[in-house]
């Protein structure tokens, strides 16, 4: 076998035919590294021009036995896959360091376990003295779970040959020593090549296979996005510090919707299931507040109310602050110039601060208008009615658009207590509730609704 050297960026995986300073493709410095890649195959040989095996060939119409999932037993986790693992399935769960991966699949793996399927916990990063104190912690010193520390993946590769498992956990990806490839653990190439191999192996073997990884700074699975293609589900790990609540996010499934969430809260003994997350990120909540709005969202299947907490103050800067927790930026400083071009309402010389309560990021564009109420009534000082709920698409002529499944997102407010909403008028018709929907067509009607006349 011949042997090349190729130049990759660590941070997105592009290959490059030298070493440059900045990687052409994601614009980063000084994150191209040398790496010795094997070439394998005749030497010297197009692909064309040697034949290989014809491939098997069916047809669309063919049947495949449905797929049989397992429930871990964790409604949580359970939900966010889809409806349990699939088996075989490969599975990327990426997260910060000390943000509970560890502690969530310890978890997984127990609860698995107890349900009479083999499971095998390998860690890369602790010793199993360590896992057993976890587990004593977590009340898990009697779930069948089998243990390694290990990070040859050869050697765990032949152990998983031997034991064949049912489920296999790898804590973490970036701690796997790959020995045929000629860089450290945690280089491109070898996260990449254990990752395929792992995925590959369980693949042929029948085993499900969970991979942890973690997170740089901007929230990408350190090195290589390339394993995110490898894997069929792809879930984030996130929460704020200083906050015990903790999400898992589907942000890829094969087998199931994305941009579902779970909700668990971080506590003595390892982490707590949150079955009715509204009732939780709302609990702070008592007097009607002027700059505090609640939204009605929708999280993959699942209604969630969450609080937009808006505060506005004059400012002594030239270029006065905008600053955002939990939503997009580039979203409010639109929603800032739709309000001041179309609604008149200028926010020019004031310190703006938007902020989602409980550590939860939202992305839907139906919070348009709960951010915007937020921002008004903090700027006017005027508290919405503590009952009632938000939600709408703003364009940027000032209308507001209708969003997918207002029923939902009503009938999670009325479970929770909520007796109004203002919503988007040009939306198919809304079933009864017990629900007051105020319909407005946009953002001045809106305005003129809650606040009556302002100056600007
Ligand atoms: P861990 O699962 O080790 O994080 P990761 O694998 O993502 O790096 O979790 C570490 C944090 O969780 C640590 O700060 C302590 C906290 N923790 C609890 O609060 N309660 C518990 O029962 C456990 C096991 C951990
Ligand atoms: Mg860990």
């Amino acid at each position: 076998m011949a042997k090349s050297s190729t130049y990759v960026c660590s941070v997105c995986g592009a290959a490059h035919k030298k070493w440059a300073g900045r990687c052409e493709a994601c614009g980063e410095w000084n994150s191209i590294t040398e790496e010795v890649a094997l070439s394998a195959g005749p030497k010297g040989k197009t692909l064309g021009a040697v034949k290989g095996a014809k491939v098997q060939l069916s047809d669309l119409s063919a049947q495949d036995k449905p797929l049989e999932r397992s429930l871990f037993g964790m409604d949580e986790l359970d939900r966010v896959l889809g409806g349990g693992l699939v088996p075989a399935s490969a599975i990327l769960v990426g997260g910060d360091p000390g943000i509970g991966k560890s502690t969530l699949l310890l978890q997984a793996a127990g609860a698995f376990a107890r349900k009479g399927k083999k499971v095998l916990y390998v860690s890369g990063e602790e010793a199993a003295s360590q896992i057993r104190m976890r587990a004593g912690r977590l009340d898990l010193t009697d779930a069948p779970v089998q243990l390694a520390a290990e990070t040859n993946l050869r050697d765990i590769l032949t152990t998983l040959d031997a034991e064949r498992p049912d489920l296999v956990v790898i804590d973490s990806i970036q701690t796997m020593w790959a020995d045929h490839v000629g860089s450290a653990p945690g280089s491109v190439s070898q996260v990449r090549a254990a990752a395929h191999e792992l995925t590959s192996f369980a693949k042929r073997r029948g085993i499900s296979v969970v991979l942890v990884g973690h997170v740089t700074k901007d929230g990408q699975i350190a090195g290589p996005r390339v394993v995110e293609h490898m894997v069929d589900t792809v879930l984030y790990f996130e929460g704020e510090r200083g906050h015990q609540f903790r999400i898992l996010r589907a942000v890829k499934n094969r087998f199931g919707p994305a941009d579902e969430i779970g909700v668990f809260e971080m506590t003595g003994g390892g982490l707590q299931q949150v079955t009715n997350p509204s009732a939780l990120f709302l609990s702070e909540r008592d007097k009607p507040t002027s700059g505090s709005v609640v939204f009605a969202g929708i999280e993959g299947t699942r209604p969630v109310l969450v609080e937009v907490q808006a505060l506005v103050a004059s400012s002594p800067l030239a270029t006065p602050r905008r600053t955002v927790v939990g939503w997009d930026s580039g979203r409010l400083s639109m929603i800032l110039a739709v309000l001041e071009a179309r609604c008149g309402i200028g926010f020019g010389g004031m310190d703006v601060y938007l902020n989602i309560a409980g550590g939860i990021k939202i992305s839907e564009p139906a919070a348009d208008l709960a951010v915007a109420a937020a921002l008004i009534s903090a700027r006017q000082d005027h508290a919405l009615p503590n009952d009632s709920v938000v939600f709408g698409e703003i364009s940027l002529s000032g209308a507001l658009r209708p969003i997918s499944q207002p029923e939902n997102r009503l009938k999670e407010a009325e479970k929770l207590g909520f007796s109004s909403a203002y919503a988007p008028s040009r939306m198919k018709t809304i079933a009864k509730s017990g629900i007051d929907v105020h319909k407005v067509d946009d953002l001045a009607a809106f305005i003129e609704d809650c606040f009556g006349q302002l100056d600007s």
